[in-house]
């Protein structure tokens, strides 16, 4: 199965990583033996190798800041654009580890309807393309008979919605709720410990759980991102930012968390789901509920079905490897279902 990369950060380092120390696992296990044949950045330069391209090499180039690092070889075409790129790089999957954009979805949008019209199926960590497009998406992947998975969008690789799409085919699932920003669920727990709101804002940037700008996450736009996509994937809605209650946690104050605590209680920041709407913003949830003890960045969500009662998956929400995972679960999938 060859791959095409477009974004080459955190997260496609992370999943380039995987296939370079679980290659001979993945070929033993499952007969996996994927070749990545392409690699496009923003900034950093892009290659293409039609007869798959080396992952320590990549990785070292990509260490000392450039893929022109990589060493030369016959065939290997450098600094294409992106859209050259998907229009000859002559791969089955696309995986689009780009830059989140969740006002156009762009550019990464029109790199999937490209990857569409030459044939991949589509790989997305990159949440814009789906939380703003999903429908059309899905569409013009069905018309041209190719697969639209986006298991890295929410909760990075902690299955949440192959468990609800695929584990739990069969339940109708009425409710979601769950904490599914990870960096906001740091902070709030950070400030029970006592941390004021800006000293814990501070410390998660330091540990990079927060953006220099850490806007999206802590005025919810981020969980809301994730929460049009869960509406969209388990819901079939149709749900914009405009259509939906968004509040983050930056008026949440140490005194509301002492309140909480004194009552038995924890705020949270909760996206929570059903069949006609979705909201994020805070809640004072009582320390019982299975969300109330999920703590610092980890993630969790809580699907409520007919037949199982409620099922409450935690795991990680980011990551370099935990997302990397979700592309790698996504392409066995892929991998999977051509050898059906
Ligand atoms: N990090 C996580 O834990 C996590 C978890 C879940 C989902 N995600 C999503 O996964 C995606 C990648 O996240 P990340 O943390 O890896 O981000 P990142 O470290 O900032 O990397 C983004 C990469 O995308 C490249 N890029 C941006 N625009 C591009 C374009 N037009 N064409 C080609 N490449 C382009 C960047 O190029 P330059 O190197 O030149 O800037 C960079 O290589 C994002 O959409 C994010 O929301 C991330």
């Amino acid at each position: 199965m060859k791959l095409a990369l477009i974004g080459f950060g955190t997260v496609g380092q992370g999943f380039v990583e995987i296939l370079r120390d679980k290659g001979a696992a993945l070929r033993d296990q499952y007969g996996f033996a994927p070749q990545l044949v392409a690699v496009a950045t923003r900034s950093r330069g892009s290659l293409l190798l039609a007869s798959g391209l080396d992952y320590d090499a990549l990785l070292t180039a990509i260490a000392g800041g450039h893929l022109d690092q990589y060493p030369d070889m016959p065939g290997l075409q450098r600094n294409l654009s992106t859209e050259a790129l998907i229009q000859q790089c002559g791969a089955e999957v696309l995986l689009e580890a780009g830059t989140t954009d969740l006002q156009s979805g762009q550019p990464a949008l029109d790199y999937c309807y490209a990857a569409l019209d030459a044939n991949m199926h589509l790989v997305l960590a990159n949440k814009g393309p789906i939380a703003l497009a999903y429908n059309e998406l899905r569409e013009r992947a069905q018309a041209k008979g190719k697969r639209l998975l986006f298991e890295g969008t929410v909760m990075a690789g902690t299955p949440s919605l192959r468990l609800a799409l695929q584990a739990l085919a069969g339940c109708t699932i009425s409710e979601a709720h769950g904490i599914i920003n990870g960096t906001t669920n740091y902070m709030l727990t950070q400030m029970e410990g006592g941390m004021s709101y800006s000293e814990a804002l501070a410390q998660a940037q330091a540990l990079g759980y927060a953006e220099a700008d850490p806007t999206a996450d802590v005025d919810g736009w981020d969980a809301a991102g994730k929460a049009l996509i869960l509406a969209a994937a388990l819901f079939n809605q149709k749900l914009t930012f405009a259509n939906m209650t968004v509040r983050g946690i930056s008026q949440i104050s140490l005194e509301d968390i002492h309140a909480a605590r004194t009552a038995g209680e924890r705020w949270k920041l909760i996206a929570h789901l059903t069949p006609s709407g979705a909201s994020v913003q805070p809640m004072r949830i009582p320390l019982a509920h299975p969300l109330a003890g999920v703590s610092g960045g980890t993630n969790a969500l809580t699907l409520s079905t007919d037949l199982l009662g409620d099922v409450t998956l935690i795991g990680a929400g980011a990551g370099r490897k935990q997302t990397g995972f979700a592309l790698l679960a996504d392409v066995l999938e892929l991998h999977r279902m051509k050898q059906r």
